[in-house]
């Protein structure tokens, strides 16, 4: 996917400041920088939430700056939501259900497909609950169900790791890794350092809508401006 001078305005305010930068394909790619910098608005813009601007989304050789975001998942585009949003009032297996159909046309093969991420994410036991009476960490999984139910191939997390304990983001992390060794191209924006150092090959950082660092993971964390906007002084790697 490439992204070139993407510009989303609210008003007078430019959330995304003419940011150009490429995912490339099969890769885990982390999307970070400080609370209202952009990220989930990039993302918004991405899968089709928002129109952008001005500039330019290509996947797979084709524009798709400007279809929606019914389009972009036929495509093989699919996002979770940082704040989560499942259907409350059918169950955690339904609301996977609901993804599932798209490539699944019987309702036999969209139940079994949908039970089958349910176990991946190790949350099948809650199948037959309603998303509302779970605990975050629980609605997060579902979350990210939801979004594999359509069987991506580019998959935007935003920030799926909030609120889980350091074990259950470690799951997370490695269902992550997995379904990238499984060919999928995964962007990730995470506070949670320790995790976008594990698994990205490319860190974006955004600051003010504007891309001020894109390079390995190493290298973004020594970059003074990056340290300077978000990471601060005293970070280290092990407890961001
Ligand atoms: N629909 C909207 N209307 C007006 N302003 C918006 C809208 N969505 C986002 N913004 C503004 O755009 C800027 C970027 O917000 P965004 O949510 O993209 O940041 P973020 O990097 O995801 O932050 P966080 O880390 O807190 O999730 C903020 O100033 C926000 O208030
Ligand atoms: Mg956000």
């Amino acid at each position: 996917m490439t992204i070139d001078k993407v510009t989303k305005e609210f008003g007078g305010l430019k959330a995304v400041n003419d940011v150009s930068c490429t995912v490339k394909e099969g890769s885990i790619v982390g999307l970070i920088g400080p609370n209202g910098s952009g990220k989930t608005t990039l993302f918004n813009v991405i899968s089709g939430v928002y129109k952008p601007t001005a500039g330019t989304i290509m996947l797979d050789g084709k524009d798709i700056s400007y279809l929606s975001a019914h389009k972009k998942t036929m495509m093989g585009m699919a996002r979770t939501f940082q704040v989560v949003k499942p259907f409350n009032n059918i169950s955690v297996l339904e609301n996977v259900m609901v993804g599932s159909y798209l490539h699944n046309h019987s309702h036999h093969r969209s139940e079994e497909f949908a039970k089958g991420i349910l176990e991946r994410l190790e949350i099948d036991q809650f199948a037959d609950e309603y998303p509302k009476n779970l605990p975050l960490a629980i609605k997060k999984k579902v979350e990210i169900a939801r979004a594999l139910a359509t069987s991506p191939k580019i998959l935007l997390l935003d920030e799926v790791m909030g609120g889980l304990n350091p074990q259950e983001t470690d799951q997370v992390l490695q269902t992550i890794v997995k379904l990238n060794e499984e060919g999928m191209t995964i962007v990730v924006i995470e506070h949670k350092m320790r995790c976008i150092m594990a698994i990205a090959e490319k860190v974006i950082v955004l600051d003010s809508g504007k891309m001020i660092a894109m390079d390995v993971p190493e290298v973004v964390a020594k970059n003074p401006e990056v340290i300077k906007a978000y990471l601060g002084d005293e970070y280290h790697a092990e407890d961001k």
